[in-house]
């Protein structure tokens, strides 16, 4: 799909479950990590929110792929996830949402016996704004790579200091770095 189409499916998809992104950015990323990983077969998000980006997301994989969100259930309904839903939304795809903190060494366990060895193809963190946070992600999940594979960090250019220091201190030469001027940005790691 072009990055004009992403852009429509995101208009779709945000008109049932919010997706906090710029448009464009996202869709940028989506077009860079599937130009660089021909079959993407597994997706996570870190800080999946709702899953109205991994609705997004899903439309990048390399149908039937798993899809998989960590985000600890919220006290606030109205940021409960629906994974009923999402799982309809995301078809023929399968979607694991596990519901934990990512730091959690159980919330790890769960996601390693759900891969069951498989290594992770997409990876995109957006539920931190602090460096040391965003830092023990990348640490722990970045392990779980593929090769090849794309890490993307959100919010590199709203929080310099936070996800925007750790992508340029992990990060090599290969990596893109969106920014539509709208104060988000996300910072990608070509692996
Ligand atoms: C900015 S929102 C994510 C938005 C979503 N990625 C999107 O694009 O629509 C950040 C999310 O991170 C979640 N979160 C906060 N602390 C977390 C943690 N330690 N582990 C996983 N998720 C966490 C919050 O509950 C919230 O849903």
């Amino acid at each position: 799909m072009s990055i004009n189409e992403y852009i429509i499916e995101f208009n779709h998809i945000n008109s049932i479950l919010n997706i906090s992104q710029t448009p464009v950015e996202i869709a940028q990323f989506m077009s860079a990590a599937e130009l660089h990983v021909p079959n993407i077969n597994i997706i996570l998000e870190i800080g999946c929110w709702t899953g109205g980006n991994l609705c997004l997301l899903s439309n990048i994989i390399n149908p039937p792929g798993l899809i998989i969100g960590i985000n600890p259930i919220t006290n606030h309904p109205v940021d409960r996830i629906n994974v009923p839903l999402v799982s309809r939304l995301v078809e023929p795809n399968q979607f694991v949402y596990i519901d934990g903190y990512s730091e959690d060494n159980n919330t790890y366990d769960r996601l390693l016996t759900l891969l069951d060895g498989r290594l992770i193809d997409a990876l995109f963190m957006d539920r931190t704004d602090k460096y040391d946070e965003a830092m023990s992600d990348y640490n722990m999940y970045s392990k779980l790579m593929n090769s090849p594979s794309v890490i993307g960090f959100h919010d590199i250019v709203a929080y310099p200091d936070g996800p925007g220091r750790v992508f340029n201190e992990v990060r090599d030469d290969n990596y893109i770095r969106i920014d539509a001027n709208d104060n988000r940005g996300i910072g990608v790691i070509l692996i």
